[in-house]
């Protein structure tokens, strides 16, 4: 299991952590056995597996549902999970409370908040509580509605110093690593140069301490549109349908199940049937 000062040495001798999202037993194994340093059970669920149109629909419930299906599947890889949409908004107590649930039910390593600002307090008091916290700006899916829309952020004069000015307050209320969304290279290259802690980017250039993709996106798996940002190292969406078609042609022409697929037993066990 990484501890932080594995992630600490890793960032300072300039190891790139490979990060990974994984939302269930499968995808887990998988993850943990391709060598992964972390998984992030990212809210991403919302959209990759549960075919929301956002993350906004993601509950507390969804997250230790997945949640927990993931650290059953890779028991010894670093686990993330996200706190999904407003869970930690409506007040210091309630954040408090739903993310203890999360992080007992999931027993996961980490848990991951969006944004600043408000949010500074909650990452301060679950550190102060004993629970590990992971920052993400930039883009932040959550508030898509009020960014108007998954666009990159920071690119502008103000935004810029304004995304720094974040970062570090989110390195100085506890976070142990942050993932940045969306960020021109030069910004996130920067931000990573100025904190101490990993920055983990998704679309925010080589020069993050780590990247994070969303495991559907790599495997082109069941998701019709790739950010600009994605490499897929799979194509899952023409091997699964090619497979599954096969299945259904065989079906159809009687060609599966085959003698091998098949029990027998004496025929003289039969029952005798009338007419
Ligand atoms: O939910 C998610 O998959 C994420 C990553 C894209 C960082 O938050
Ligand atoms: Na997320």
């Amino acid at each position: 299991m990484l501890t932080r000062k594995q992630m600490l040495d890793m960032k300072n001798s300039k190891e790139k952590i490979a990060m990974v999202t994984a939302y269930d037993y499968p995808s887990a194994k998988f993850a943990e056995n391709a060598g992964v340093d972390m998984i992030l059970v990212g809210d991403s669920l919302g959209m990759v597996v549960l075919g929301y149109d956002s993350t906004i629909p993601v509950t507390v419930d969804d997250m230790i549902h997945h949640g927990k299906a993931v650290v059953r599947g890779a028991g010894k890889t670093y686990v993330v999970v996200d706190m999904p949409f407003m869970s930690y908004h409506i007040s210091l107590e309630e954040s408090l409370k739903n993310a203890m649930k999360i992080y007992q039910e999931t027993q996961a390593q980490a848990l991951k908040v969006e944004g600043a600002g408000n949010v500074l307090p909650t990452i301060e008091r679950l550190t102060e509580g004993g629970i590990p916290v992971v920052g993400h700006l930039g883009l932040t899916p959550q508030s898509v509605n009020v960014l108007g829309g998954y666009k990159v952020q920071g690119k502008q004069k103000e935004a810029a110093a304004q995304l720094l000015e974040d970062s570090l307050a989110v390195e100085r209320s506890g976070a142990i690593a942050l993932v940045l969304e969306c960020v021109p290279k030069e910004l996130a290259a920067l931000i990573s140069e100025q904190l101490s802690i990993p920055t983990i980017g998704i679309g925010a250039g080589a020069g993050c301490d780590g990247q994070v993709l969303v495991y559907h996106d790599i495997l082109n798996y069941g998701v019709d549109r790739l950010p600009k940002f994605v490499q897929t190292y799979g194509d899952a969406n023409q091997q699964f349908t090619e497979a599954l078609g096969n299945y259904v042609k065989e079906v159809k022409a009687h060609n599966f199940p085959a003698e091998a697929h098949t029990f027998t037993m004496d025929p003289t066990y039969l029952p005798s049937v009338n007419g």
